[in-house]
């Protein structure tokens, strides 16, 4: 039985879903065939929930910048891969061709052969968003290593952490990254990692903003000097390395509800064709058509919809280094003008800041070219949807919300544009291949259509997360040990008559910050760190922008210091191990924290406060001392 790769129609949407389910391996069978394989695979899927240990495609080999590449030159040699838009409007743009792309990345590869890379080898990437970030990631995929990039955001101390994790020998950086009217240092940041990284061998360093940087004798070496030894060994081409269909692809760090972050383990085969299918029917992407994804590469939806997606499908990526706001809060509509851009996705916290300038920085602006929206990261709230609808779709755009998460590759749950119905603020219907369930508190399956509860999925697909890198313990408990025989997503979900799913939010510790995922152990084990913080206590509250904004309770040991002081070295000290964007919201200084008998913080209470729900705060006769409460409420009021 043969799918279409593309699905068309909302018949067809059904027929495949309806097949995926039924014999999920004849229907990847079929929808695997549309790559390049060296050899196909023995079997399609493996697999079992409780180890958890899954395969897909197994026996097959492939290397997956063959897909990206290679097998466009025939024919697509000329189509611009990439297209790159510098952070400053006046510096030209770059258009990188299929041709070009595929020279540059092998070039590349051949440069970190010379450096000792080798199959299996983990290489951070820390770059900002330059093209060579994406040829990067496609060298190290090009010979078998395999990459963690690291946002640009995040501190040494995190840097150090993901390095020791991943045990990561090499380094890719910049010496610098343009961000609106900045210059981040990104190398002194790399020096501080790596202090306490003595086992990296070597740091490469691409020239961006040419800032000083120090340079480590037998440890550093430039970007440009090694393409030119390349240049000179006259070798352009380099042999993609045979991989497994299961060899790991690329390891990603995301926060949990632990204080330490995990590295999400992807795999060769099962991810391309996640990553692929997803693109084209959620985006129902047409050949030619530019596709503008506006995340960071260092995120996930930088990876599957920035890289790899795109790049498989042989379409046209829009790659963009600077901020929304940068030189003005038009710059996304000159870019979508300029590159006459067909699809747009982007972040709801991006839409809510931009709305916030009015449609003044609109006027002028045509975006005719836009065909299709698309948001991913956090639940949309209708006011956004509506506004972006309005002025960016011209009320003619579907708008697609994107359900996924790191772990799953790529999107989950999100309606077809043009082919299923988008409902703002609703997800609305699984991919073929997602077989979600919402269970209630006590764990059950809740087998009426319209539900409310645990989101979690019964069948695996392609792109499901394999491992937890160095720690596959960890990644059973987190995500396969809660409900017996199925991935739990830690997210709430509604479902509705029609069976369409409203994501809304996390249900465990986790927040979501301007569409960033950040653990409140992480953020409270940073404050905890701050000599004189005795104890803190973390959650979410509403942010109009950011959608979820970060409300610290903190317990400070010293009462004679000045405490508007002691929140900026609370901050400061939290930029420092983790990164500005785990920076709290509000700090509230504390003497207590309302804890249960047997030692547990009532986080339940702490949220409401910080919402301002103070008149309903529930039961608080099981903690220790009701009258912590009182006092924390009186306490807000004090507080911005
Ligand atoms: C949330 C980003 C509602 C969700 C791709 C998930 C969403 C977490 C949506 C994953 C959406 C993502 N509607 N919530 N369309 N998309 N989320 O790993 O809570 O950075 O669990 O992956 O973002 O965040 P992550």
């Amino acid at each position: 039985m043969s799918y279409p790769h593309q699905i068309s129609t909302r018949e067809q949407y059904d027929i495949a879903y309806q097949a995926s389910i039924e014999n999920p391996e004849a229907f990847w069978d079929s929808i695997a065939q549309n790559f390049l394989w060296k050899k196909k695979w023995d079997q399609v899927l493996k697999w079992d929930f409780v180890e958890p240990k899954i395969e897909w495609f197994a026996g097959g080999r492939l290397n997956i910048t063959e897909n990206c590449l290679d097998r466009h030159l025939e024919g697509h040699a000329n189509t611009p891969a990439l297209i790159w838009e510098s952070n400053d409007p006046d510096e030209h743009h770059r258009i990188l061709t299929y041709k070009e792309l595929h020279f540059k990345v092998c070039q590349f590869a051949n440069v970190l052969k010379n450096n000792g890379v080798i199959k299996g080898d983990r290489v951070c990437i820390y770059m900002g968003m330059v093209p060579e970030l994406a040829i990067a990631v496609l060298a190290c995929a090009r010979i078998g290593a395999i990459h963690s990039v690291i946002f640009g955001g995040f501190s040494a101390q995190s840097i150090s952490d993901r390095l020791h994790d991943a045990q990561a020998a090499f380094v890719i950086t910049c010496d610098g990254a343009f961000r609106g009217n900045k210059a981040i240092a990104l190398k002194e940041v790399i020096d501080d990692a790596l202090i306490s990284c003595q086992f990296v061998k070597r740091c490469i360093v691409l020239t961006r903003t040419r800032q000083p940087v120090s340079m480590i004798k037998g440890r550093d070496v430039w970007w440009e000097d090694e393409i030119r030894k390349v240049e000179t060994q006259g070798n352009p081409v380099c042999k993609a390395e045979e991989m497994d269909a299961e060899d790991p692809l690329f390891i990603l760090y995301t926060s949990g509800s632990t204080g330490k972050p995990k590295g999400v383990v992807h795999s060769c085969a099962g991810y391309m064709v996640w990553a692929n299918y997803t693109f084209i029917n959620v985006f129902n992407y047409q050949p030619g058509e530019v596709f503008f994804c506006t995340a960071d590469i260092g995120w996930i939806t930088g990876h599957s919809y920035i890289v790899y997606g795109p790049l498989t499908a042989g379409g046209t990526s829009l790659m963009f280094e600077g901020i929304p706001t940068y030189p003005d809060a038009g710059r996304f509509w000159d870019l979508i003008d300029k590159f006459k851009v067909n699809i747009f996705y982007t972040a709801p916290t991006a839409i809510r800041s931009l709305m916030s300038f009015g449609i003044e920085p609109l006027e002028g602006k045509s975006l005719e070219s836009l065909r299709v929206l698309g948001t991913v990261g956090e639940p949309i709230n209708e006011e956004a949807w509506h506004w972006y609808h309005k002025n960016i779709g011209k009320s003619r755009c579907p708008i697609v919300d994107t359900w996924w998460q790191t772990e799953t590759g790529g999107i989950m749950i999100s309606n077809m544009a043009g082919i299923t119905p988008g409902i703002p603020s609703v997800a609305s219907l699984p991919m073929p291949g997602i077989l979600p369930v919402i269970v209630d508190e006590k764990g059950e399956v809740i087998t009426t259509t319209v539900a409310s509860g645990n989101l979690c999925i019964k069948l695996p697909w392609p792109g499901i997360i394999r491992t937890t890198y160095g720690d596959h313990a960890r990644c059973r408990t987190n995500y396969f040990e809660a409900y017996p025989n199925l991935y739990f997503t830690g997210d709430g979900a509604l479902r509705d008559t029609n069976g369409n799913y409203r994501i809304t939010g996390r249900v465990d510790d986790v927040l979501n910050v301007s569409g960033h995922r950040i653990g409140t152990a992480e953020v409270e084990n940073a404050i905890n760190r701050h000599a004189g913080v005795i104890e803190s206590a973390v959650v979410g509250y509403s942010h109009e922008i950011k959608g979820q904004g970060i409300y610290a309770y903190v317990i400070y040991g010293e009462t004679t210091h000045d405490l508007n002081l002691v929140r900026q070295d609370i901050l400061q000290t939290v930029s420092r191990l983790i990164g500005a964007i785990a920076k709290p919201d509000t700090i509230q200084f504390v003497t207590g924290l309302p804890k249960t008998r047997s030692g547990k913080i009532m986080r339940r209470i702490l949220r409401k406060i910080a919402e301002n729900e103070t008149q309903n705060l529930g039961d608080t006769s099981t903690l220790i001392d009701p009258s912590v409460v009182d006092e924390i409420v009186k306490g807000k009021s004090g507080i911005k």
